[in-house]
């Protein structure tokens, strides 16, 4: 089956499809980008993914190329024309097409718009799930402002290669003061020695995930508290249970650090059953 991508208000075969060799994303890093991921053909968490690239592009000044409404529009156009069930809507927004220079285009320089969307196997990812994944630790070296959403994610290219080249399913990130910030595209979590669910705050230099935002009310749900203080590798390797959260990877179950197994080395319970819990959720409120 053909795929189809969005550009810039015309679909077009994805084999084929591109923006302007001057295009500022392309040139700069200079855009932001969202991810969904879809089930039952509908988006998960879309109001979340929706605040948080507003906020993104706020933040650069970029302009948004449409409303809300007709963005929703466009985003289920996207899935329809690809036949995506379960899979990723995926979303970028530039500052558009300008001869190179770094500071701002004029100010009516169209931003550039690229939607794509694949579809996954759902019972795949379940036998991945199934499994978990090793995480490698590196040294933060991203810039301030993590919490935006930027296509500038050279730190995180070079992470999530490292991690690949050692087995490893995500690198995680540890701060100046031996604390692990995030993922190279996901939130991390310990459920810590003495059994208390732990992730970083926000209101540090982290992406605000919104799987992880989610993944508060369903743990609030279940009556669960989660502390949002950081924790150190060595802390993630004593824990119970470790686990990381992201559109792409849902609630992924963690099974080493560094090399080092946590709890018994298999998904731990709580993080299997958080998934399955953010699951039902994210089907149930699909927009
Ligand atoms: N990544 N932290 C980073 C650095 C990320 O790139 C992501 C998402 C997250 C989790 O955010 P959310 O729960 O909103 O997806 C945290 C996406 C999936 C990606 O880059 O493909």
């Amino acid at each position: 089956m053909s795929r189809v991508a969005y550009v810039n208000g015309t679909y077009q075969p994805h084999a084929r499809a591109g923006v302007h060799i001057e295009d500022r994303g392309y040139q700069f890093g200079d855009g932001v980008y969202e991810v969904w991921a879809i089930f039952g053909g509908k988006l998960a968490d879309a109001e979340g993914h929706f605040a948080r690239l507003e906020r993104s592009l706020n933040e650069l000044r970029i302009e948004a190329p449409m409303g809300r409404a007709a963005l929703t529009v466009v985003l289920h156009e996207v899935l329809r024309r690809n036949h995506v069930r379960d899979g990723l809507l995926y979303l970028q927004v530039t500052r558009g097409v300008a001869r190179r220079d770094h500071a701002f285009p004029a100010a009516n320089t169209a931003p550039s718009l690229v939607i794509t969307a694949r579809a996954t196997d759902p019972a795949a990812a379940e036998v991945r799930a199934a499994k978990g994944i090793a995480v490698v630790i590196l040294p933060e070296n991203r810039w301030g402002r993590c919490d935006i959403k930027s296509v500038n994610l050279l730190p995180n290219v070079l992470a999530k290669q490292a991690a690949r080249e050692k087995g490893a399913g995500e690198a995680w990130f540890v701060d100046a003061d031996g604390l692990v910030t995030e993922g190279a595209s996901s939130n991390a979590w310990i459920i810590d020695a003495d059994g208390t669910l732990r992730t970083r705050s926000v209101t540090s230099n982290i992406l605000r995930g919104v799987t992880r935002s989610t993944l508060m009310r369903v743990i609030a749900d279940k009556g669960l508290r989660v502390d949002e203080r950081p924790f150190t590798p060595a802390e993630a390797q004593a824990a119970h249970e470790a686990f990381i959260t992201g559109a792409g990877t849902l609630v992924m179950p963690v099974i080493s650090v560094d090399g080092r197994s946590v709890g018994d080395g298999k998904p731990g319970p709580v993080a299997t059953e958080l998934r399955a819990a953010y699951i039902r959720y994210a089907k149930k409120g699909g927009a």
